[in-house]
């Protein structure tokens, strides 16, 4: 049998939404971010095959911070338990010392047990675990205004004291940034950052999919003025569902979702990290 693992070319495109379809049917998103991956020259998109049928594939990004994030790994059923995840696993280490970086982190749902024991074979372990809330987004309208704050100095200085409050993560398509300077620029830079006259924030935005989902980064103030602005936002945008992600152990900010009509997502999610 033989296993080889090689760079994503735009040909494989159709086979590797195929094999997202059969290794996780209830979560697709390869169609949507396929550019984005493919033309990603800091990461690595990368496809796996065995006796030259596509099977897996795996993406390796870089974060603002400098870290490295593991996702999209996936292998079919019929060729799992062969080896392919502990390839990319090694791949990712492999790309992580070429390119000098100090922490790769991944995120899986907390009842995978192969893909968590497959981190931790390569010495990633959890470092937070994590609830989710989501919320069909309609129609909403709000009188409330917040202004967008385009200052990159502006927005440092009020975002980085807020992080905290947040366990200094912030989730956006289920990627778990740690917050930093250079995560208040990149969240600058990509119109994410409001604010109102009354002290207000909220960090609203998207990865990729923004024309689905919107990811409520983080809020602070008046949770309700700043949740009705967000919904707002949604409504505007025309998405489906809006998102919220938080450390579970921040039991006020689980309050405040559920209280404004948010629902719990059915499992929590564990964050895996290694410093290299
Ligand atoms: C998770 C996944 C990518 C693993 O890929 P794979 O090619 O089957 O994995 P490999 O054969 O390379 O490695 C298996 C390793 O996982 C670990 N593992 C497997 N089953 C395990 C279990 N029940 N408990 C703990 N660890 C387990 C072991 O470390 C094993 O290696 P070892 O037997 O040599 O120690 C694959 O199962 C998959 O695509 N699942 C569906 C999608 C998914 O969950 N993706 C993960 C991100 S959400």
């Amino acid at each position: 049998m033989e296993i080889i693992l090689r760079k994503a070319t735009p040909e494989d495109k159709e086979k590797t939404i195929w094999v997202e379809s059969q290794s996780t049917p209830n979560l697709s998103y390869v169609p949507h971010v396929w550019d984005m991956f493919i033309n990603d020259k800091e990461g690595d998109w990368s496809v796996e095959s065995v006796d030259g049928e596509l099977a897996g594939c795996g993406k390796y990004s870089i974060l603002p911070d400098g870290s490295a994030w593991l996702e999209t790994l996936r292998v079919i059923p019929q060729r799992q338990g062969l080896g392919l995840g502990k390839r990319l696993y090694e791949h990712w280490l492999k790309l992580s010392e070429e390119k000098g970086v100090k922490t790769m982190r991944m995120y899986t749902g907390i009842n995978n047990a192969v893909s968590s024991g497959l981190a931790e074979r390569y010495g990633l372990s959890t470092v937070e675990t994590f609830h989710g809330v989501k919320m069909e987004a309609k129609p909403f309208k709000t009188e409330h205004s917040f202004k967008r704050i385009t200052d990159v100095e502006e927005a440092t200085e009020l975002l980085l004291p807020l992080g905290e409050q947040w366990g200094n993560w912030i989730v956006l398509n289920r990627t778990y940034y740690k917050w930093s300077p250079a995560m208040c620029k990149w969240l600058t830079e990509k119109d994410m950052v409001y604010k109102d006259d009354d002290g207000n924030v909220v960090v609203m935005g998207a990865r990729f999919m923004a024309d689905y989902q919107l990811h409520i980064g983080l809020f602070h103030g008046d949770a309700k003025t700043c949740l009705d602005f967000a919904k707002a936002n949604a409504a505007n945008i025309g998405v489906k569902s809006i998102h919220c992600l938080y450390p579970q152990r921040f039991n006020e900010i689980e309050k405040q979702l559920l209280d404004n009509k948010f629902v719990m997502e059915p499992a929590p999610f564990i964050v895996k990290e290694i410093n290299l």
